[in-house]
């Protein structure tokens, strides 16, 4: 492991309980998102609690590549975005940023509201699967786009503007709702999208959106009508908290045999997690007063409880959550099952953990629920989960983000010294997790 440097390795001297508290604050799937939504603006706009993360200075960088003011507020984690002189950026420093995320897609819509084309790079992201794009690249299209593949990435122009679609997903994509929403709100006419994503991520983009001046209806049935509108002013926004980060710190509490006090975490978003946890094992008590509640996840002490759980979109448990959850299955009694039905290869990580002493077996076929998009094209995409397992330290390279936390979580877990080489991906989406894990009592250090 010669090729990391000293502040991308963190030593874990596991076996001791999480306690402690800390705070989550607004969600990384959401800030990308309404940081993107500031270019359609006519004015400046405002977004507080945004959390000091990688994908923050990611986006925070293709905005000022576009002629995006991007300043500090009075507030910490406050930034003011003024789009009053957005331009074409260079295309070989766009490209600088491919491989490091996926939300340049997004820029679409608003670059051609504003400037009458766009140009998005390969893209990068996690690999958890193939992460293809044809859902955006259709719905592009169906609003009047010409998209122009070239060998850098893709050229979109709107030779005779854009209008509004009648759209239906063929998957319930989370990135293509957002990138439909962005184009909607300024083409011309009404768009009707059919099986729209509705995390609460979305529903708060909706919100930006319609601060900004949108008309935004969410119907039942995952059905979403977007009336365009000619122009949009800027929006002030307080972001939903970051629920995959309160649910990673839980999974971490609970397979710690510790008790964490996540201030920020909201129930309403998690429902669908807290009934797994407690069905696990866990306890859970909410604390809803305003400004400093938040959710306190312990392990209650006796043995946890092994379960079958699928992942899904949106009320369903998040794919996610899965990944730290499983870490703590490990400690489950019996055998936990698994069916993840968002990504095809999100499984891949659990190799680490049967080589800290955990017992997982991947399958290709779709176990525990129902069939899914992936049961019959060759993924291991399932995975039974045999407990409990005495976990032990051992070096660990991080794949992907969530991937990552919970490897992390498994060194925790784990009696000692671990080192996981990779954590740079893991700052992505947790703010100052070294210092959170200090917090909470935990043995650790950079290098
Ligand atoms: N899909 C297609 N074609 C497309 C778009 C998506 O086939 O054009 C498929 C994907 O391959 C996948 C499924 O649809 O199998 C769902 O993908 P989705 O578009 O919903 O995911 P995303 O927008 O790329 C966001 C989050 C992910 C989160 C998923 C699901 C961001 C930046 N990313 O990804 O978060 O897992 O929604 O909730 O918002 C993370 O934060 O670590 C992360 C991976």
């Amino acid at each position: 492991m010669t090729n990391y440097d000293a502040g991308d390795v963190l030593t874990v001297h596991g076996g001791t309980p999480l306690n402690g508290e800390l705070r989550v604050r607004g969600a990384k799937n959401l800030v990308s998102k309404a940081m993107v939504a500031a270019v359609l603006g006519e004015t400046p706009s405002r977004l507080y609690d945004v959390p000091a993360i990688r994908d923050v200075e990611v986006v925070t960088g293709l905005l000022e590549l576009h002629g995006v003011k991007v300043t500090r507020g009075e507030l910490d984690g406050e930034l003011i975005f003024d789009p009053s002189n957005v331009e074409s950026a260079n295309v070989d420093e766009i490209n600088v940023h491919a491989g490091s995320s996926r939300i340049p897609i997004l820029f679409c819509g608003p670059l051609l509201h504003r400037l009458g084309h766009a140009f998005i790079p390969d893209l990068g992201g996690c690999n958890i699967g193939g992460r293809p794009i044809d859902f955006h690249i259709q719905a592009l299209r169906e609003f009047g786009a010409v998209v122009d593949k070239s060998e850098k990435g893709m050229d979109i122009t709107a030779p005779d503007g854009l209008r509004g679609a009648k759209l239906e997903l063929p998957y319930p994509s989370v990135g293509a709702t957002e990138q439909i929403l962005l184009t909607a709100v300024r083409a011309e006419g009404v768009t009707e999208l059919r099986n729209a994503a509705v995390e609460p991520e979305i529903i708060d983009l909706i919100c930006v959106l319609q601060k900004m001046g949108a008309i935004i209806k969410v119907h039942t049935d995952r059905v979403i009508e977007i009336q365009g509108v000619p122009r949009l002013t800027g929006y002030n926004h307080r972001p939903i908290p970051d629920r995959i980060e309160a649910a990673s710190w839980g999974a971490a509490a609970l397979a710690t045999r510790g008790d964490v006090f996540v201030r920020g975490a909201r129930q309403a978003d998690m429902m669908t997690f807290l009934n797994l946890f407690t069905s696990v094992g866990g306890a859970f008590e909410i604390d809803d007063a305003p400004g400093t509640g938040g959710i306190r996840f312990w392990h209650p002490g006796g043995e946890l409880k092994a379960v079958a759980m699928e992942t899904d979109v949106h009320p369903g448990f998040m794919t996610d959550w899965q990944q730290p959850m499983v870490v703590a299955l490990t400690q489950a009694r019996g055998l936990s099952i698994v069916h993840e039905t968002v990504y095809e290869r999100r499984l891949g990580y659990t190799a680490a953990l049967n080589q800290m002493g955990a017992t997982i077996q991947t399958y290709r076929e779709c176990l525990g629920g129902t069939p899914c998009r992936f049961g019959r094209r060759n993924f291991m995409h399932s995975a039974v989960i045999a407990g409990p397992s005495k976990l032990h330290a051992a070096d660990l390279v991080i794949p992907d983000l969530r991937a990552g936390f919970s490897h992390l979580i498994a060194a925790l877990a784990a009696e000692g010294t671990s080192r996981v080489y990779g954590v740079k991906l893991i700052q992505r989406g947790y703010e100052d997790f070294e210092g959170k894990l200090n917090a909470l009592g935990a043995h650790v250090e950079l290098g």
